[in-house]
């Protein structure tokens, strides 16, 4: 018989930061549903299959380490959907534009999702919303942004579905009218 999953693409999704944002601890937690005390520097692909994604897709996540040099970020243009984490303490748009330019600029031509992320919310007393939403509004290309701790779980599998969504409902800059003619 016909499986429709199979008419569908896979998701994959690029995590994408400064050095100790938390990337690979986010991976972790999502995999084993807690904060992970020590982590390796990347982790290793991960594939959640189908039946336990909300979209039903196979979803792929790949860890960037932080200590890669940006070009080898061009080896992974094949992704779906990138997100770009900060750190909720640190965050701001001087310490994530830079970095966010560099994503832009190397996926400019691949209509790549990209979601902003704000780790370590667990860290910091109230919502640091204030701070992230004027970086997206800048920016047409962030389709979403979303608030997490790897630590208390919060957001974690939220954020990969907001992932998902992102690719295979994508909204705004992949669909704008301007872009068709
Ligand atoms: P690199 O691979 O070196 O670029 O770092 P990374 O972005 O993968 O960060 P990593 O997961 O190694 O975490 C860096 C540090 O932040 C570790 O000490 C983690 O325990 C800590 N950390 C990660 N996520 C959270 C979080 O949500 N809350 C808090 N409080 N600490 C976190
Ligand atoms: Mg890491």
């Amino acid at each position: 018989h016909i499986k429709v999953a199979t008419m569908r693409k896979d998701v994959r999704i690029l995590l994408v930061g400064e050095p100790k944002v938390g990337k690979t601890s986010l991976i972790m937690s999502l995999v084993s549903e807690e904060f992970p005390d020590e982590v390796p520097l990347r982790a290793e692909e991960i594939t959640i299959p189908a039946d336990v994604t909300p979209e039903r897709v196979p979803t792929h996540i790949v860890d960037y380490s932080g200590t890669d040099t940006c070009t080898s970020l061009y080896d992974e243009t094949h992704m779906a959907c990138i997100a770009v984490l900060m750190s909720m303490p640190q965050a701001s748009p001087k310490v994530l534009i830079p970095l966010l330019l560099n994503v832009l600029i190397l996926l400019s031509c691949h209509r790549v999702p990209l979601i902003l992320v704000g780790n370590k919310s667990d860290l910091v007393e109230h919502s640091s919303m204030e701070t992230i939403l004027p970086i997206m509004n800048q920016y047409s290309e962030i389709e979403t942004c979303v608030e997490c701790s790897a630590k208390n779980l919060k957001n974690i599998s939220e954020l990969f579905y907001y992932a998902q969504k992102a690719v295979l409902h994508p909204t705004g800059p992949l669909y704008s009218p301007e872009d068709k003619e």
